[in-house]
């Protein structure tokens, strides 16, 4: 029997992105909506569960994309909704690519620095989607997480919106600008940039030479990379004293684990794919069982 993804975007434009990860994620065809909304979900999914037998519906799962994570976990709650009984298919959220990526990166600090139990750690940026997830995941482990933002209303915004998610406690800390980053970053452990594309959060003297900093990873692979001194190859080399990661490095296990996520949708039909399974699946992939 075909697998079939029903993509279900929240932009008005489905993401090709999505869909191309999805065909070489094992998906034989991908159905997609783009422009929905948790109003337009309910016959959506009916069309999804109602078309296969109980047994079949394995073979049918729902991705939910977007540029908005706030209105993902709103679609994913509407889809878990409408299931009932065995007519349920397994759904994986997300939107932006925030939490295949903020997994991979939370996987790549965590293979560097070991337990992550009080470790201090930086995120800068960290009110957009991937940051917020990234934070969550983190605190989670057991890090003692600060997230920077430009404005202290969207830090305190940050703060509450990982304490609904994660249950988790986080530090809002405000940065203006780069140039304060050098102070922000006093007695980090660990660096996460996850600022906007093409923008240079943490100029080199801020992280160079900094006692205590163990391991730093830059999201951005658009120049100017957002921590100047990382490459976006580095996976893992020490500069200056500090194992590093690049975006292009977080990127390529941001691909796998993706693709894995969408390999496992069609081994079962009630998996829910969000940040801590996604985690789980990228252990298995990092660390596998047995
Ligand atoms: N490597 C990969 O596989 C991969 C995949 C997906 C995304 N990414 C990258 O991961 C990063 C985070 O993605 P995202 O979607 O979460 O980011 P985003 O929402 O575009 O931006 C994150 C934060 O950057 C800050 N920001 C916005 N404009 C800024 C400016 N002009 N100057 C300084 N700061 C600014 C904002 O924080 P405040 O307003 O609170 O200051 C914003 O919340 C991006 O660089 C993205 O390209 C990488």
């Amino acid at each position: 029997m075909r697998k079939l993804l029903l993509q279900l975007d929240s932009s008005p434009q489905p993401s090709v992105f999505d869909r191309v990860v999805a065909l070489d994620g094992g998906a034989d065809e991908v159905l997609s909506y783009g422009g929905v909304t948790p109003e337009s979900i309910r016959d959506l999914v009916h069309g999804a569960i109602f078309t296969r037998g109980p047994k079949e519906l394995h073979n049918t799962a729902i991705f939910i994309g977007g540029t908005d994570m706030s209105v993902g976990e709103r679609l994913l709650a509407a889809v878990r909704k409408v299931f009932f009984g065995p007519l349920r298919v397994s759904v994986m959220l997300d939107s932006n690519g925030s939490n295949t990526t903020a997994v991979a990166a939370v996987a790549k600090l965590q293979q560097a620095a070991g337990n992550m139990q009080d470790r201090r750690a930086m995120i800068t940026a960290g009110t957009g989607p991937v940051g917020l997830r990234a934070a969550g995941l983190l605190a989670q482990a057991g890090a003692d997480v600060a997230v920077t933002s430009r404005s202290p209303h969207a830090g305190i915004q940050a703060v509450d919106a990982i304490r609904q998610r994660f249950g988790t406690t986080v530090r809002a800390v405000t940065m203006s600008d780069r140039s304060h980053a050098a102070a922000r970053l006093e007695g980090a452990e660990l660096l996460l940039n996850t600022g906007l594309a093409g923008v240079c959060l943490v100029p080199r003297d801020a992280w160079v030479g900094r006692a205590g900093l163990r391991v730093a990873a830059d999201l951005n692979a658009v120049p100017p990379l957002g921590v100047e001194g990382i490459e976006v190859h580095d996976d893992g080399v020490v500069r200056d004293g500090v194992k590093v990661f690049g975006a292009l490095a977080v990127g390529k296990l941001k691909m796998k684990i993706h693709k894995a996520c969408i390999t496992r949708l069609f081994g079962h039909n009630d998996l829910v794919l969000d940040a801590e399974t996604i985690a789980e699946i990228a252990r298995d992939l990092l660390m596998p069982r047995g």
